[in-house]
């Protein structure tokens, strides 16, 4: 390398990039530690890595932000296309760099395929947080398929060996997984058509064994939501990189001439620990992605859904709302079940219209009633779905998804509309905007329950149109009812990610409520998204997903991790159920504005049966905790919970802000003295030594607040 090497560098608050180019197409150099500045061309002469053994190319093949088979280049391409079977390989020679801001612009050209490439390089200062996307152009008069167009190729340093991915299914989403990073290529392909249960769009990569504080660990995450393939890619020349893009199925990417494919964005930062990087995307997606209500405080919901299921009656809404509102609900929500033929989830899916059979009225006596209690209204919709037993199927099956001489297997009874024809999207328009206009709806909770299979347009595949079609859906409907919140759900947690983030700003995290599996549920959420859009509920007390039973005390602290709601009938609560909840609901209350702007930290237990952690507002002077027990704990003596994000040199106030001590008193002989009145003790003490825990019977929980001990 040269010392004209051309380099460019984006800085952040502790991050530099740095891109230079020494052969046609630019490489990242540098992702991660901020470098001084006057030493980068000395360290990339001293850094220098055009050693090449013997048995391979002539030259070096490097890792290029576009990598292609022209340089011999034996990994996963940035681009696999074809112009009707000719122009499939690229060599791409770079024509232009500039720089603006903290954004570099990369543009390519390939004029014998007669296709350009822009490449969008940025990076938030704040946060640290990276973000790239893709531009290909067809410059040619014929058409050009695309098979596969990487949104990002990264470089990881080639000590890492480890990779952190997340899988569930319904009812219990992100769950992590960690596997090696081994020779070859590790690909997270999801083909559910939606962002999806089982695969998150979210990698976890860094040095052996890196853990919560510790390792090199590279974050990254792919906007989007539909069918996408994450890879990690080791070769024998020690190369790895990450990969992120959409999947497209055979056909459907085909770019007229003229014509140009923008990928969706790949998220990525590297840092020290994962919860450094956990914390560097919560800003981010606070700062850059969610909009802008989000920043207000995060109203309590009262959920209709498993208090009365397809059981819609006024006389059973009534009081259902008014026990709500007693509990410290600020937000009614009419969950499915109010519109026309939908008594089951066998029919009326399409069909957005009051049943006037239950209410005669409309929903004005309901809304009347959330409004006399100071609550805000939301409603229910599962807009890009009908059911065949539907008016609008009865009228336009040729709405609906679907491949002529192939059966669509039916999911929940329903089918898939195709909302990127104009018809199907003016009609879900007009039918969502007149609803929300007419009763002031305050809050959607915009739902997509099934799986987008054999996605076509009679003829042909048809899946990637579909979530571009639904931000611009949203967009629409947005622009006309502004102030109006929208919530993603997809059977629980199936569309999270931080594309449908920018319509939508809170998620339904999961079917289960459950709050003993909701912990490590909410985990995995939490390690890429801020508590503050978590919708997080208190179920019944028998956990209708699993048939578990857990305390009130338990259902709420797990609740108070996220934005806190109800998903239970609070007309079958106690006077003390009352009480109880409504002591929870004011500390939700008086701490979720701070919580909202917190940092976040995953502790690390020393127990596979602990699950705990804590938000800590920016000054330091406020920390809440949280810790579930959800298994039996071994050893019996359960020793100290050291915790993370204090100040070393504040003096706090150690509280058990939860009132479950009647709970935890039959399990413990002698209990530490904090649970039954405050200490007050040192940061330092709390962060190296801990706290210490009393014994906590399976399916218990814990929340312990630190405040900063004013001195007099
Ligand atoms: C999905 C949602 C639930 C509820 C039902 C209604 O499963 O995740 O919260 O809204 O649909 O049918």
């Amino acid at each position: 390398m040269s010392s004209e090497t051309s380099h460019w560098r984006l800085d952040g608050t502790d991050t530099t990039l740095l891109v230079v180019q020494d052969h046609a197409v630019p490489r990242l150099y540098w992702c991660g530690s901020k470098l001084k500045n006057d030493t980068i061309l000395s360290q990339l002469l001293a850094h220098d890595d055009s050693a090449l053994a013997f048995g391979g190319m002539d030259n070096v093949t490097p890792l290029s932000l576009f990598p292609q088979a022209s340089t011999g280049y034996t990994g996963s391409p940035a681009l696999n296309g074809h112009r009707n079977g000719h122009a499939f390989a690229h060599s791409m020679r770079t024509t232009g760099v500039s720089q603006s801001d903290n954004t570099l612009t990369i543009n390519l050209v390939d004029d014998h395929a007669e296709l350009s490439i822009e490449i969008s390089l940025s990076l938030d200062i704040q946060s640290d947080v990276a973000r790239m996307t893709t531009t290909l152009s067809n410059t040619a008069s014929t058409p050009y398929t695309v098979d596969w167009l990487a949104s990002a190729t990264l470089p990881m340093p080639n000590k890492y060996r480890q990779c952190l991915t997340q899988h569930g299914r319904w009812g219990l989403e992100n769950q992590t997984h960690r596997r090696n990073i081994a020779p070859g290529r590790i690909d997270i392909s999801n083909l559910h058509g939606r962002t999806s249960h089982e695969h998150a769009p979210s990698l976890i990569c860094g040095t052996a064994g890196f853990s919560n504080n510790g390792g090199d660990v590279m974050f990254a995450h792919l906007g989007w939501s539909g069918n996408f393939s994450l890879r990690v890619e080791r070769l024998s020349n020690g190369t790895i990189s990450l990969q992120a893009g959409v999947l497209y199925l055979p056909g459907e990417c085909i770019l007229e001439p003229g014509e140009q494919l923008t990928t969706p964005a790949v998220t990525f930062t590297r840092g020290s620990g994962m919860n450094q990087c956990t914390q560097r995307f919560h800003q981010h997606i606070r700062t850059c992605i969610l909009p802008e209500w989000t920043r207000r405080a995060r109203p309590i919901h009262a959920n209709s859904w498993e208090a009365l299921y397809f059981n819609h009656d006024p006389d059973a809404l009534l009081p259902l709302i008014d026990a709500a509102a007693g509990a410290g609900a600020e937000r009614f929500v009419l969950d499915d079940g109010w519109f026309r033929h939908r008594r089951s989830d066998n029919a009326g899916l399409g069909d957005w219209f009051i049943d006037e059979s239950i209410y005669p009225e409309g929903l004005h006596p309901i809304v009347q009633r959330t409004r006399q209690h100071g609550m805000q209204f939301g409603l229910w919709f599962e807009p890009e779905m009908v059911n065949p037993d539907s008016d609008l199927y009865r009228e336009h099956p040729e709405w609906a998804m679907h491949l002529e001489h192939v059966d669509t297997p039916l999911a929940r009874n329903q089918l898939v509309l195709d909302i990127a024809r104009d018809d199907v999207a003016d009609y879900l328009f007009e039918c969502i905007t007149s609803l929300v206009h007419e009763y002031a709806i305050d809050y959607i909770k915009w739902d997509m329950n099934r799986d987008l299979v054999l996605a076509g347009d009679g003829q042909r595949a048809r899946a990637a149109a579909q979530p571009k079609a639904l931000y611009r859906l949203l967009q629409r409907i947005l622009d006309v009812c502004p102030g109006l919140e929208i919530e993603t759900c997809a059977s629980g947690g199936a569309r999270a990610d931080l594309a449908i983030l920018e319509y939508t700003g809170r998620v339904w995290t999961s079917d289960n409520i459950d709050p003993i599996e909701r912990a490590s549920i909410q985990q995995g959420f939490l390690r890429f998204m801020p508590p503050e859009i978590m919708g997080a509920h208190v179920g019944h007390k028998t956990a209708h997903l699993t048939g578990r039973v857990t305390s009130l005390h338990t259902r709420a602290i797990i609740a108070l991790q996220g934005q806190f709601g109800f998903e239970l009938d609070a007309r079958r609560l106690d006077s003390q159920d009352v009480i109880t909840l409504q002591h929870y609901t004011q500390l939700y209350k008086s701490n979720r504005d701070w919580i909202a702007n917190s940092t976040y930290w995953q502790l690390s237990t020393y127990s596979k049966s602990l699950i705990a952690c804590g938000y800590v507002d920016d000054t330091q002077d406020h920390a809440l905790y949280s810790v579930v027990a959800i298994g039996n704990m071994h050893p019996t003596r359960p020793g100290h919970l050291p915790l993370s994000g204090l100040d070393p040199e504040k003096v706090y106030t150690l509280t058990l802000e939860s009132i479950n001590q009647t709970e935890l008193a039959p399990f413990n002989k002698m209990i530490p003295s904090w649970c039954e009145s405050p200490v007050v003790t040192t940061g330092e003490l709390l962060m190296k030594i801990g706290v210490p825990l009393p014994v906590m019977p399976p399916q218990s929980a814990l929340l312990i607040g630190c405040h900063r001990e004013v001195q007099s």
